[in-house]
């Protein structure tokens, strides 16, 4: 918690004051004394600048109080330089300010006032007819362009040496009317969800009829504030990250040409799950908003815990979350080039073979009481010695264990990543990608850092977990004088109530406490996938969360809560009874039937409608039915009349039928087709008996899944088995939803597959650019490959049952017509199966009952 402000406070009371005589507005100073270290600075560039003897305007001001939050880190003469440029009237925007703590920061005084004034575009001005040549420019090399992309255009601008210092809004009314040149106009957006909170980023909208949550998600967060605001808003421009050799910031740049470089790096070596979806928003994210690209890289080091299941599933699970790697790569095809880099660290007197054990190494460090530290005894062989215990580790000479390549750190250093890190370690198992090759493979600690120059990283993301490394991740760069990427740590996300370690999840699944890895009650991505969570209900979570340096741990009732409002206007409604009770209406014919058309969704035309019938016999839901009548309850009961949703009448009770237990079995009831209509109180869910249409259709299972754990911290429990609540897997039988729902199946399906298709080929045309422009040394024939398929599974069928559920189609329902051309007319046939998860239910509720 920070400290309590109190805007009484004598002392900021002087400090607002003070902030306010120099033209700063009454908010902005109160922003910045709630900040210790701004205020602090600000004070300071105020008094040495003198700038309450010349008041600036609030535009100015608010420039300089930018300055004391960016630039805190640069040593006052520096500091006060900027501050009279904006003084001046040189620097007039937030980018040339932040372009001048930039320059300052790698050049510092003396400045070279050319160099900086072009650095900072000071004086920049252009006319419109030229800034509509540049962004036409700009746009060509962005070919070919489309709409859905116009969001990372404006951002790329930035990254341009002109269009970055023009104004905002006319470059976007430049590139808009571009692209309405060239591609014709913006089509019309699709129909807003309400959002309540302004800060929540908009519900996705239904852009095409049935199968919109299939497309691209990732372009339907507010992706602005999240990408350009806070934690991922303020990382460094391409190229401002710290290099210890000049020549290295210009080889970057020269090959980058300004664009982001991000990767996304999991061992493969279990299933993804809610936590990496952030991560995978992040990097690729990041990257595309900014115009980028981000790579997956399988960081495969460790050959004894990999599958090739990991592999596809991981990509699958990226593709499906709405991104497409650039390329993908492995950790392992840089084995070669990360082993003669230790050759050369260790030529440098920067590593060693040691051959402690784990204990000795343990003590060294200071043991577990974190006493003295101390170096072993081989820390300070001869350099030729430890050449060649590398090269005898190389060849087998030494068992795991026995020998090990450590860094020569500093052991003096607070950090334990400091501590002489192992480099390389022996390890007797072959490696699924280079076989026999080595004996020798290279850790994390020294290969990711390395990875991600030789890939030339523009921006390392990853979780506050490794914020001690970044240290040793800039040791070993800047020791073999190579590019240094900047790491960034952002707070991971976690959900409580649920266990995502590999180790925890394996256990449920051997002792069989859930069904498989993607059993529904799992927060594994393939879980969620089965369950029917479409991949934009994710990626609008994570969004709507932000990107911080903290960590979240969100309730899994939150997270189910996004989802419900995710699926709101996302998918459409179905008639359906879980637990249907007959019903004869006895004043209709035998033969009466009335062919409804009903729309899909009250809200979202674009969702089509369907046609169901009503006829004598129908079925409600057991629950919409009680004999003890009360005020309160205003369903079927004796004496009753209710509503039937889209159908011509309404209902009223007359009389009922029971079996030898006394359980309603039948009612019979009169439609109120006669005299003046009545206006019932309520509306109930209905599906008719109508054989020679098809209806209803019946559903084989409908599986509804409980909370696995009974409290919200299973990880944090001694034994977290013993967390494990009771029959969280029910199923229902004999369910029955409205004829609607096979054409629906259909044709959500049809259309997924369709754009799963496109989005395919298009994958598959940016890899054949991305593997021509860079020539490729090592094979990836190997690589998982994106196929349309793996967007497509029988979750996309996706509805609500009105009043009752949101509902998906299970892995393990058939239906034949799935396999039929599209646009055929669906039927059922036998050996069909209709298997239904609930997604999530209405509304939040902890009962069994749904
Ligand atoms: C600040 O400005 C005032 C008024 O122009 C002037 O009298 C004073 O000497 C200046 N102080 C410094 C330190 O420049
Ligand atoms: C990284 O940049 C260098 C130039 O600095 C280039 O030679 C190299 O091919 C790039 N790496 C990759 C993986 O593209």
């Amino acid at each position: 918690m920070p400290p309590k402000f109190d805007p009484n406070d004598p002392a900021v009371v002087e400090l607002v004051s003070l902030f306010k005589s120099f033209g700063l507005s009454e908010t902005k100073s109160l922003e910045a004394v709630r900040n210790p270290k701004t205020a602090a600075t600000l004070k300071d560039i105020v008094q040495a600048c003198n700038l309450t003897a010349n008041p600036l305007d609030d535009k100015q001001a608010g420039l300089i109080a930018s300055l004391a939050t960016q630039g805190s880190k640069l040593a006052e003469p520096e500091r006060n330089y900027i501050a009279t440029a904006v003084a001046d009237g040189r620097l007039k925007t937030a980018d040339q300010v932040t372009a001048a703590v930039k320059f300052l920061t790698e050049s510092p005084l003396p400045v070279d006032t050319n160099r900086f004034e072009s650095a900072c575009g000071v004086g920049f001005s252009i006319t419109p007819e030229e800034l509509d040549a540049t962004v036409a420019t700009y746009l060509k090399s962005k070919e070919p362009l489309s709409w859905d992309k116009v969001n990372t255009y404006l951002p790329g601008t930035k990254q341009d040496d002109v269009l970055k210092w023009a104004n905002n809004l006319d470059v976007k009314n430049s590139l808009e009317a571009y692209l309405t040149k060239t591609i014709g106009p913006k089509p019309a957006a699709p129909a807003k969800g309400k959002s309540k909170d302004p800060k929540k980023p908009p519900v996705p909208a239904a852009s095409s009829s049935t199968a919109p949550a299939e497309q691209a998600a990732s372009s339907e967060v507010n992706e602005r504030s999240v990408f350009e605001e806070g934690f991922l808003g303020r990382l460094h421009k391409v190229g401002g990250n710290p290099q210890k050799h000049e020549s290295r910031r210009k080889e970057h740049l020269d090959w980058t040409k300004g664009r982001v470089f991000t990767r996304f790096p999991p061992e493969p070596n279990g299933f993804l799950h809610i936590g990496h979806a952030k991560a995978i928003f992040v990097n690729f994210g990041y990257a595309a908003h900014n115009g980028g690209h981000c790579y997956l890289r399988f960081d495969d080091t460790n050959p004894e815990a990999e599958e090739a299941r990991y592999f596809e599933s991981i990509l699958e699970v990226i593709r499906w979350l709405g991104f497409e790697p650039y390329k993908i790569t492995y950790s392992s095809d840089h084995f070669q080039k990360l082993y003669e880099l230790a050759v050369d660290l260790t030529k440098r007197g920067l590593a060693y073979v040691c051959h402690c054990t784990g204990e000795e190494i343990n003590a060294a460090r200071g043991g577990a009481e974190r006493g003295p530290r101390y170096a072993c005894s081989h820390r300070d062989r001869p350099v030729e010695e430890s050449l060649a215990e590398f090269e005898k580790m190389k060849n087998g000479e030494y068992g795991p264990g026995e020998a090990i390549l450590r860094m020569k750190q500093d052991l003096e250093d607070g950090n334990p990543q400091m501590w002489d890190l192992v480099a390389y370690r022996v390890l007797k198992a072959p490696h699924h990608r280079t076989g026999d090759k080595w004996v020798i493979y290279p850790t994390y600690d020294f290969t990711h850092c390395l990875c991600d120059s030789f890939e030339n990283i523009t921006h390392s993301l990853c979780t506050t977990e490794f914020i001690q490394s970044r240290v040793s991740y800039e040791w070993l760069c800047n020791a073999l004088d190579i590019y240094c990427p900047r790491q960034s740590e952002y707070g991971r996300l976690s959900l409580e109530g649920t266990v995502t370690s590999k180790r925890k999840l394996k256990k449920l699944v051997d002792d069989g406490h859930v069904m498989s890895w993607d059993d529904p009650r799992l927060y594994t991505l393939i879980a969620l996938r089965r369950r029917g969570v479409p991949p934009g209900a994710i990626i609008s979570f994570v969004g709507g969360l932000g990107v911080s340096t903290s960590a979240s741990n969100i309730l899994v009732s939150r997270f189910e809560q996004s989802i419900r409002e995710y699926l709101e206007l996302n998918v459409p409604r179905l008639l359906m009874v879980i637990k249907p009770l007959k019903v004869i209406i006895e004043n209709l014919p035998e033969d009466f039937l009335v062919m409804i058309d009903k729309p899909l969704h009250p809200k979202v035309p674009a969702f089509g409608s369907s046609t169901i019938p009503f006829t004598r016999t129908i079925y409600i839901e057991e629950d919409d039915f009680r004999l003890e009548d009360s005020k309160d309850y205003f369903r079927l009961a004796p004496g009753k009349t209710v509503g039937l949703f889209q159908a011509p009448y309404p209902i009223t009770y007359v009389s009922h039928k029971t079996d030898e237990t006394g359980k309603v079995t039948e009612i019979i009831c009169k439609a109120e087709n006669e005299g003046p209509p009545k206006k019932p109180k309520a509306f109930i869910q209905w599906v008719a008996d109508h054989p020679a249409s098809g209806s209803p259709i019946r559903v084989d299972e409908l599986r509804v899944f409980h909370r696995l754990f009974k409290s919200d911290a299973p990880a944090a429990q001694p034994d977290f088995l013993k967390d494990i609540a009771p029959d969280t897997l029910e199923v229902v039988k004999g369910s029955m939803v409205e004829i609607g729902f096979l054409p629906l199946a259909k044709k959500t399906y049809d259309e997924a597959l369709k754009i799963g298709k496109t989005r395919t080929e298009i994958a598959h045309k940016e890899d054949e650019k991305a593997q021509t422009s860079v020539k490729e040394e090592i094979s990836h024939d190997d690589a998982p490959k994106a196929t349309a398929e793996q967007l497509v599974g029988n979750e996309v069928v996706r509805f609500q049952g009105l009043r009752v559920a949101y509902f998906a189609l299970d892995k393990d329902a058939s239906l034949a017509c799935f396999n039929e051309p599209a646009g055929t007319e669906p039927v059922l046939k036998p050996g069909d199966k209709v298997i239904l998860n609930r997604i999530v239910s209405l509304k939040e509720d902890s009962g069994k009952t749904i």
